[in-house]
């Protein structure tokens, strides 16, 4: 029997086996490398968005009504080593049907102007002043006027009389 047929019979694995693995796993491991911080970076603020906010208590419930009103307060937010004395500056628009609290962010979901309380010469909307942006109460954006979506909200609960809002949510 020659060489050749001799390894050509032996156990394990073949050169060409060998070589085609080592460079898949090569390049899956170099491919890795360019894809990951790729998808990290794209996928990282959906995940980080409010993950680490704390709810913050912005008054006695019963301060608030069906009327919208402006609150202002701090968030306690660490965004990467960024993590303002004080907390971070932050409003909402607030109001209560009963039991039930909405709290809107003011940014304009067109170019993130502030929106305004029947502003505009609206009445029982949100109006955005920089393109003339247009949201129902509960801040669903009116069809025709610029914006594409809702007004994202705060979360919020009530403990001990008193309301808290935390991490901001997207709708629709
Ligand atoms: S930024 Fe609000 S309508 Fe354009």
């Amino acid at each position: 029997m020659s060489e050749k047929q001799n390894q050509s019979k032996k156990p394990g694995i073949s050169r060409r086996k060998f070589l085609t693995y080592t460079i898949a796993s090569t390049g899956g491991f170099l491919a890795s490398g360019v894809l990951f911080p790729m998808i990290r970076f794209a996928i990282d603020p959906m995940l980080q968005k409010g993950a680490d906010t704390e709810f913050v208590d912005i008054g006695p419930v019963e301060e608030f009504s069906e009327k919208p009103k402006s609150v202002e307060f701090h968030i306690k937010r660490k965004d990467g080593w960024y993590e303002p004395e004080g907390g971070e500056k932050a409003t909402a628009w607030v109001m209560k049907t009963g039991a039930e609290v909405l709290a809107l962010s003011p940014i304009c979901k067109h170019l993130g102007c502030t929106v305004n309380w029947e502003g505009g010469g609206n009445p029982n909307h949100f109006y955005c002043p920089c393109h003339g942006g247009l949201y129902t109460k509960d801040g669903v954006n009116v069809p025709g006027t610029p914006p594409n979506g809702p007004l994202d909200v705060y979360a919020s609960k009530v403990e001990g009389g008193r309301l808290l809002l935390g991490p901001i949510k997207q709708r629709g």
